[in-house]
């Protein structure tokens, strides 16, 4: 049965893990959801000793006691269920958001690849979606659930000290309406499924078709996207018109089977009271609790059936929360002062490329890959007379050495998807190669503490992401303890004071990625980088081109960020390596093209940086 799929035991934990610290809200809640359940079954009795004392003709005063005490118990009962509502919510919100911060924590720690893995769409529905369907559950499985069956278990607790013929056939009937309602909503639910399917098909088409609204009038397509349109909303309709139907057969099942409860009721108690076995009073109250039994019988229906989709969700919470980082942190510290960087015969692929283990892999470091059509191109020795293999899933990076002395300033050239970002990713230690080392410093870094990397090294990437925030706190990245000095300090270090003082707000200004241009982008995540005093910087330069004066602005930052610093700059412009001592150009897969000193490479009419810089960049590489 669908009730014992249900993985109690890790709801149990989420509870436990959740509710503790909350304990104190969480019993006052329950205090609160039993006094009201105690109240609701308290009405009914009262109703019957007042119908039984106006039978017996008691007196006004009497009466008049017996009806208040009626309207007292039913308004506390409201005010129960709204301070019991309250609490529940309450609960469960610092319940969710303490998960929902656990997970967001846990999430922006994982690696890179865990992310490119998965879309941000995946993990907001996964931080927010499911852990909104847990909340509904914290609240929801607590207050209605376990309220409901503590209800139901009183009323027939009741019933069954009254008369137990009573309570027998009022139990067999719960058990019966609670299968009947359950086997009837079975048979609705998968037209529930295909119409929710069909919505997503039809909100799918009309979002690409107005998008390409443009387009589809200039190619004269509106005709062949209304009937598209028309196709999707008369496959819709009898859907919808089928499900719907049914939703009104589960609704009149419901209606039945309460109405046959009625039935009962009536049809015993008047039975019970003919022979005089109970009073007219106690007629009523058995009718009252079969009335008040309708409530929960749905309320169970409907949570066991929210139960069993949280169930998805805390499968996936789980699975989110169970997620490690495939980098394992080392124990080194990076040295201070500029970096030296080395890469030693690393291969690199985002999918785990080829099989790691040696006999499987065609080119492991010590026995570097050819691919015969490139081999004129590649430079180093390493990559002779070998058998052409290729790998099922080609690294992105094969086999690439160099090195950067400290200080230097590497111009690093490639065409578009050669590796040059991949190539800051690794020495950011985003992700780990497969094969071979990265050492900076000296340090391997797969024995470097991550976050020793991430402060000696500064990454600048292609599309700076600018937070909806002021610009002090894009800067700052919300630390409160860095004063406005260092902040501004650091500005005017990097020559940006002139960009500055133009800013209405000063470091209030509000800043938002569609607010600043990508000038504006680019210094403000130079002074970001400034802030942390890098020992290595890599720049990936964005392709965008931006105006002159842009440009020499961030060109005087850069002179002013890179000096006594190693730093290797990914240019999509030949301009922006003058300023390099090193370059390297590389082909598709990091294969080396040329590497060398700049101006070494300059003066040599046959180096392919000459032949750049005569043909220009996008000639060559593009
Ligand atoms: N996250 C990723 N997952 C899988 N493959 C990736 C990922 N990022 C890049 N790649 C692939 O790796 C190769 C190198 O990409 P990379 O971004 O390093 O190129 P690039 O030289 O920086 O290009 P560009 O000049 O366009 O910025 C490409 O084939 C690309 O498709
Ligand atoms: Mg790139």
């Amino acid at each position: 049965m669908s009730f014992l799929k249900i993985p109690w035991r890790a709801y149990w934990q989420l509870l436990r893990r959740y509710l503790r610290p909350q304990s104190g809200a969480a019993f006052f809640m329950s205090a609160l959801l039993l006094a009201s359940i105690a109240l609701q079954l308290v009405g009914p009795q009262v109703v019957r000793a007042f119908i039984d004392a106006a039978r017996a003709g008691a007196g006004e005063r009497d009466l008049i006691a017996k009806a208040l005490i009626f309207i007292g118990v039913a308004a506390l009962q409201q005010v129960m269920n709204v301070l019991a509502a309250y609490w529940g919510a309450r609960v469960a919100w610092t319940a969710t958001n303490a998960l929902r911060a656990d997970l967001t924590e846990h999430l922006v720690k994982l690696d890179l690849g865990f992310h490119k893995a998965r879309t941000p769409g995946e993990l907001i529905e996964r931080v927010d979606g499911d852990v909104n369907a847990l909340a509904e559950f914290f609240s929801s499985f607590v207050v209605q659930l376990v309220g409901s069956a503590l209800l139901l278990a009183g009323v027939l607790a009741i019933v069954f000290r009254e008369d137990v013929r009573l309570g027998l056939v009022l139990s067999g009937f719960t058990l019966l309406a609670v299968a009947v309602l359950g086997w009837v909503r079975r048979f609705a639910t998968p037209l529930w499924a295909e119409d929710r399917q069909r919505s997503a098909a039809y909100y799918g088409y009309l979002g690409e078709a107005i998008t390409a609204a443009e387009d589809l009038r200039s190619s004269g397509a509106v005709p062949y996207a209304m009937r598209r349109l028309f196709e999707h909303l008369r496959g819709w309709m009898p859907v919808r018109r089928r499900a719907e139907a049914r939703r009104s057969v589960v609704w009149m099942a419901a209606v039945a089977v309460f109405a046959c409860g009625d039935a009962i009721a009536y049809g015993l108690g008047g039975g019970l009271y003919r022979i005089k076995a109970i009073s007219l009073g106690t007629v009523y109250m058995i009718v009252a609790y079969v009335a008040l039994l309708a409530e929960p019988i749905e309320t169970i229906r409907t949570q066991m059936q929210n139960l069993q989709r949280a169930d998805a969700s805390i499968g996936r919470v789980r699975e989110l929360m169970e997620a490690r980082s495939s980098l394992e942190d080392g124990t080194e510290s990076l040295p201070s002062g500029a970096l030296p960087v080395e890469f030693r015969t690393v291969s690199f692929g985002y999918d785990d490329g080829p099989p790691e283990s040696p006999q499987a892999s065609p080119g492991g470091p010590q026995e570097p890959r050819v691919h015969g059509s490139h081999g004129s191109y590649d430079s180093r020795e390493s990559r002779e007379s070998q058998e052409p293999q290729e790998p099922q899933e080609p690294y992105e990076l094969e086999n690439l050495s160099f090195t950067l002395e400290p200080g230097c300033t590497l111009g690093l050239l490639g065409r578009t998807g050669s590796g040059k970002t991949t190539i800051a990713r690794l020495l950011f230690r985003m992700y780990d190669p497969q094969q071979g080392e990265i050492r900076l410093g000296g340090v391997n870094l797969r024995h470097a503490r991550i976050e020793s990397i991430r402060t000696r090294v500064g990454l600048v990437t292609q599309d700076v992401q600018i937070l909806e925030a002021s610009l002090r706190d894009n800067i700052t990245f919300f630390d409160p303890d860095i004063p406005d000095g260092r902040v501004i300090a650091a500005i005017e270090a990097l020559g940006l004071k002139s960009w500055f003082d133009r800013l209405p707000g000063g470091l209030d200004t509000p800043v938002s990625q569609a607010g600043l241009s990508a000038g504006e982008a680019q210094c403000v995540a130079l002074t970001r980088v400034f802030m942390r005093d890098p020992g290595l910087i890599i720049l990936d330069e964005a392709s965008s081109r931006l105006d002159p004066a842009t440009e020499a602005l961030l060109e005087r930052a850069l002179d002013k960020l890179l000096l006594g610093r190693t730093a290797i700059i990914i240019a999509h412009r030949l301009s922006t390596v003058e300023r390099a001592d090193d370059i390297l150009i590389i082909r598709e897969r990091g294969w080396v093209l040329e590497h060398g000193s700049r101006e070494k490479l300059a003066a040599d009419a046959n180096s392919t940086f000459c032949r750049l810089q005569r043909a220009g960049m996008e000639a060559m590489l593009g």
